[in-house]
């Protein structure tokens, strides 16, 4: 991953989970990403709250220090703060089609439940590209449900330098096969969304209670959703021992888990708490991340004007 550009973006909607730290956070961390984006405007179809936007942006950065990510070697820094995102978005659509957008997920999903999509759901992968793809990004950390949004990054790369020359890098993404899908309390996808989630920063109390409410199927000896919950914590060589001991004993296996996460989570929180403390800090990343990131998207926007001929 030497001299690899490597870029990720989460958006601030609520509290992070052990799905977001193990399906792409802790790459961010591990792999001293490139960039660290908060998409704020991407979170603009879901939080329309001024408040709550400015807690969420503030809370998702004081995460991603108290996880390791180190300033000086990522550039963190907040979507809306670099205008070059939504200006290239509109470049973007006037060669992105209607019936291209229409087969994401996201959306495909949002009509199927009856919604009334807004402009801003439907073109959230045209945003996604543009967050990507101005930035010469070869490596994209994220979550196998993201698969789609990297090759829609892909197809607007590719279709843009057909049209007007070699311009943008086609991204690839980074989803490791054993964390791509977490699966949450209930054996789905954990999601924010579903309410299934272990937070990551979450108390002693929040364990217990989520981890007892893993739900267990009884045709089973060995509980599939305690055991693959586990493994993201201990190796299945050092669970099977246990697993294989405590055959159909759900409540003594629950219980070794909820040791191990918090053992997992106590020197994360402890760590957050702190960093929490200083927000005058939280903001200085924010605005020198913000600063260093503008100069290079606002580079590659220049080339793309040159490109299209306006400038
Ligand atoms: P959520 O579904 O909880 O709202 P986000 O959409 O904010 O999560 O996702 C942030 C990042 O975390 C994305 O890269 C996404 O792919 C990843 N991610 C989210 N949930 C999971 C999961 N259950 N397993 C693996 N990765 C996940
Ligand atoms: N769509 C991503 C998610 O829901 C968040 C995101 C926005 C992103 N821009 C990005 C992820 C750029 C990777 C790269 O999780």
């Amino acid at each position: 991953m030497e001299n690899k550009i490597i870029l990720s973006g989460i958006k601030p909607t609520g509290r992070v989970h052990i799905g977001n730290y193990f399906g792409a956070m802790k790459q961010l961390v591990d792999l001293k990403a490139t960039y660290a984006m908060i998409a704020d405007y991407h979170t603009l179809n879901f939080i329309q709250n001024k408040d709550e936007m400015k807690k969420l942006i503030l809370d998702v950065v004081i995460d991603h220090l108290a996880l390791g990510l180190d300033p000086k070697e990522t550039v963190i820094f907040k979507q809306s703060d670099v205008s070059a995102h939504t200006e290239l978005t509109w470049i973007f659509d006037t060669i992105t089609t209607v019936p291209y957008l229409m087969r994401a997920h996201a959306y495909k999903d949002a009509e199927a439940k009856g919604k009334e999509v807004s402009a801003g759901t439907f073109n959230y992968p045209v945003l996604m590209a543009t967050d990507i793809l101005l930035y010469d990004t070869d490596v994209v950390p994220v979550g196998a449900d993201q698969k789609q949004h990297i090759e829609y990054a892909r197809d607007i790369a590719g279709k843009f330098n057909n049209i007007f020359g070699e311009t943008f890098k086609l991204p690839e993404p980074l989803i490791l096969p054993d964390v791509g899908v977490v699966p949450g309390t209930d054996g789905r996808k954990m999601s924010k969304s579903y309410g299934n989630t272990i937070p990551l920063f979450a108390s002693d109390e929040e364990i217990e209670k989520s981890v007892l409410s893993i739900v267990t199927d009884s045709g089973s000896e060995i509980p599939q959703n305690v055991f693959a919950i586990h493994s993201l914590f201990k190796t299945k060589e050092e669970l099977e021992p246990l697993y294989n001991e405590k055959k159909g004993k759900y409540k003594d296996l629950k219980d070794a888990l909820i040791i191990d996460i918090k053992k997992f989570v106590a020197p994360f929180r402890e760590r957050r708490e702190e960093i929490a403390k200083d927000e005058g800090y939280i903001y200085k990343v924010i605005k020198e991340g913000s600063q260093n990131a503008k100069e290079v998207a606002d580079k590659k926007l220049k080339e793309v004007k040159e490109k299209i001929g306006v400038l």
